[in-house]
């Protein structure tokens, strides 16, 4: 049985204020040991979220790292292990808004995902289509593209100490989530992917789901076969929104 993981992508949101009521929420909920959660709020948050959950459920993550593992000059780069010192578990790679909008391509999105490996994190790569792609019927061909270039770089064995989100670029931020039916197929096909390399990895691997994720989308998401909870990125904003979405992959 695979252990669902939900993940809140806080992006570039909170002031310390608003963060620190945002902790306090998330200390407050009840969650299911069935469920396993985290948050990535921004860098500069990391280490007051971590200090402010220490002793509760919620894991601490970042939301990019450098295609560097170790320390290096790179001015305003953080890397893997720099977050590993910081008591950060996860990192999420090849987030679509850096694809896009920081032009991050499959060759950097590997190699981002083989030094949060380096650094002893858990990489949350990060696939998904366009809608133009959705519709000129490539998803599956882009998706597949995206993980296959990481497969290539660091083998399927290393991908058991990883997570894969799926996060339709349509979907993302704009209140329109994928259909279960439409997510599940995506996902199934990434699964079928690893097995082609894998059955053990393939078996265990979590496939997370991302796209306007809300607590009343949420249960059907999780419901399906290969859907192994979520990447919620606005919902995670709010505390009670988070540990409904939470609750709804941890029963
Ligand atoms: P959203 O973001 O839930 O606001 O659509 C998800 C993400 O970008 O990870």
């Amino acid at each position: 049985m695979r252990r669902p993981l939900v993940a809140g992508n806080w992006k570039m949101h909170g002031t310390c204020a608003s963060v620190a009521e945002l902790v306090e929420g998330l200390r407050q909920l009840q969650l299911s040991d069935a469920v396993e959660v985290a948050v990535m709020p921004s860098f500069v948050h990391l280490a007051a979220v971590e200090a402010g959950l220490r002793g509760s459920r919620v894991e601490v993550g970042a939301q990019d790292c450098s295609v560097e593992a170790g320390q290096a000059a790179r001015t305003g780069e953080v890397s893997a292990s720099q977050l590993a010192d910081m008591q950060c578990r996860w990192v999420l790679v090849g987030h679509s808004e850096r694809r896009s909008l920081l032009g991050e391509s499959d060759a950097v999105v590997a190699g981002k995902f083989a030094a949060a490996l380096q650094g002893g994190l858990v990489p949350v790569l990060c696939v998904g289509e366009t809608l133009q792609e959705r519709e000129a019927g490539e998803t599956l061909a882009v998706v597949g593209r995206q993980v296959e270039r990481v497969l290539d770089e660091v083998g399927v064995e290393n991908f058991a100490r990883a997570v894969i989100a799926y996060e339709p670029v349509w979907a993302i931020g704009s209140g329109l989530s994928a259909t279960a039916e439409q997510a599940q197929e995506v996902h199934a096909a990434i699964r079928a992917q690893l097995a082609s390399k894998s059955q053990s990895v393939a078996g265990a691997m979590r496939i997370l789901y991302g796209g306007s994720v809300k607590p009343s989308s949420a249960a059907e998401l999780f419901g399906m076969p290969d859907i192994d909870g979520g990447l919620i990125g606005g919902a995670s904003l709010n505390a009670d929104d988070f540990g409904a979405i939470c609750r709804a992959a941890g029963c």
